[in-house]
C-alpha cells in the first residue's frame, strides 16, 4: 500500500490520510496451526471481530478511498469485514469512489464478491481493483504461503522446490503506477469512474480457479456452520473438528485438485465462451 500510494503521499497538492484497522484482540504472527484454521468459520460468515475505535480521520469525507485488504479463507480478512460493517464505513464511504487493493496468495475472486456486496450496502462506488498475488504461482504458493503464515519465514525452502512466499518485490514497486494514475486523475479533476485504472494490468483472473473457489467456499460454509454450532473461536469442542478438517483439506488437495485440474484441461475447449464471460466479469472494473 505504501508503494502504491507513494505518488499521492509525495505530492503537495493532495492530502493523503491513512486509517489502520486495529483489531482489539491482535492476531498472532506466525500463526499457530490450530489458531489459523479455527479462524475460518467466523471469517467465511463475515462475523466482525471487535476493532479499536477509529481516529477522527474516519469521520471525514474523501475524494477517493483506497481500501487495502488481505484475503482470508476466500473472504475479506476479519478486520476488513469489521470495518465495512461499521457505522463509520457508512459515513466515510457513502457515494465515494473507492479502489480495492488486494495482496493474497492467488485466490481472491470470492472475497472480492463479498467486498462488492459490503460496499454496495454502504453506498460506496467501486471504481477499481488492483490484485497482487504471490510470486510462487497457484501451485507453488499452495504450500509456500501457509508455511510462511505458520513459521514466519518466507523461504524459499528445500532448495527452491517450495518457492519464496509473498508478492515479488519488483511487483510491489511497480504498483506505484496505480498511485500515479490516481494522482493524475485527482489533479485533472476528471470524474473518477471505472476507467480509472484501465490499461494498467491491475488484475489477472486465473480462470482455472473460478470453479475451485466456488467449491471451496461451499465447503467452508458447511464446515464453518458446524464449527460455529460447536462454540465460539477457541472453544475446546471445536478443536478436534478443526484438526479433522485440516486432515480433510490435505486429503482434498492431494486427491481432488489433480483430478479437477485434469477435468478442467479436458473440458476447456467446450467451456471457452463461458470461461471468457466469467473472466470479463471478475476482471471488472479495472479490466486485465
Ligand atoms: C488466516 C489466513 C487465511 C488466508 N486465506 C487466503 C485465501 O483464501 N486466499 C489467498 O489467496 N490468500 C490467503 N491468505 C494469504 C493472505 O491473503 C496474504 O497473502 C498473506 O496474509 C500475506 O499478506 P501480507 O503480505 O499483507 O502480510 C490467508 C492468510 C491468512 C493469515
Amino acid at each position: 500500500m505504501r508503494q502504491l500510494s507513494a505518488p499521492l503521499a509525495g505530492d503537495g497538492e493532495v492530502e493523503l490520510k491513512e486509517i489502520v484497522l486495529q483489531p482489539r484482540e491482535p492476531y498472532p504472527f506466525p500463526w499457530p496451526v490450530l489458531r489459523f484454521f479455527d479462524t475460518f468459520p467466523e471469517t467465511i460468515y463475515l462475523d466482525p471481530p471487535a476493532l479499536e475505535p477509529f481516529g477522527p480521520e474516519a469521520a471525514e469525507r474523501y475524494d477517493l478511498v483506497i481500501l487495502g485488504y488481505q484475503v482470508w479463507f476466500l473472504s475479506p480478512s476479519g478486520p476488513t469485514a469489521a470495518f465495512l460493517k461499521s457505522p463509520e464505513a457508512r459515513t466515510l464511504l457513502k457515494d465515494t469512489p473507492l479502489v480495492t487493493v488486494i495482496a493474497c496468495r492467488d485466490m481472491w475472486l470470492m472475497a472480492q464478491e463479498r467486498v462488492k456486496e459490503l460496499l454496495k450496502a454502504v453506498g460506496a462506488r467501486l471504481v477499481g481493483n488492483v490484485v497482487l498475488v504471490d510470486e510462487g504461482g497457484s501451485v507453488g504458493s499452495l504450500l509456500a504461503t501457509p508455511l510462511w503464515m505458520m513459521t514466519g519465514s518466507r523461504g524459499p525452502r528445500l532448495g527452491g522446490l517450495i518457492p519464496r512466499a509473498g508478492v515479488k518485490p519488483g511487483e510491489i514497486q511497480a504498483s506505484r503506477r496505480f498511485g500515479e494514475r490516481m494522482l493524475q486523475a485527482l489533479k485533472s479533476g476528471r470524474p473518477l469512474d471505472d476507467s480509472l485504472l484501465r490499461g494498467l494490468g491491475a488484475v489477472k483472473v486465473n480462470t482455472r480457479l473460478i470453479a475451485t473457489e466456488k467449491a471451496a467456499r461451499r465447503s467452508f460454509l458447511a464446515w464453518g456452520a458446524l464449527l460455529r454450532a460447536l462454540g465460539s473461536r477457541g472453544a475446546w469442542a471445536r478443536q478436534p473438528v478443526v484438526a479433522f478438517y485440516i486432515l480433510f483439506l490435505i486429503a482434498l488437495l492431494i486427491v481432488v485438485l489433480p483430478l479437477s485440474a485434469l477435468l478442467k484441461t479436458l473440458t476447456a475447449p467446450l467451456m471457452r465462451a463461458r470461461i471468457a464471460a466469467q473472466e470479463a466479469y471478475f476482471s471488472q472494473p479495472s479490466g486485465q
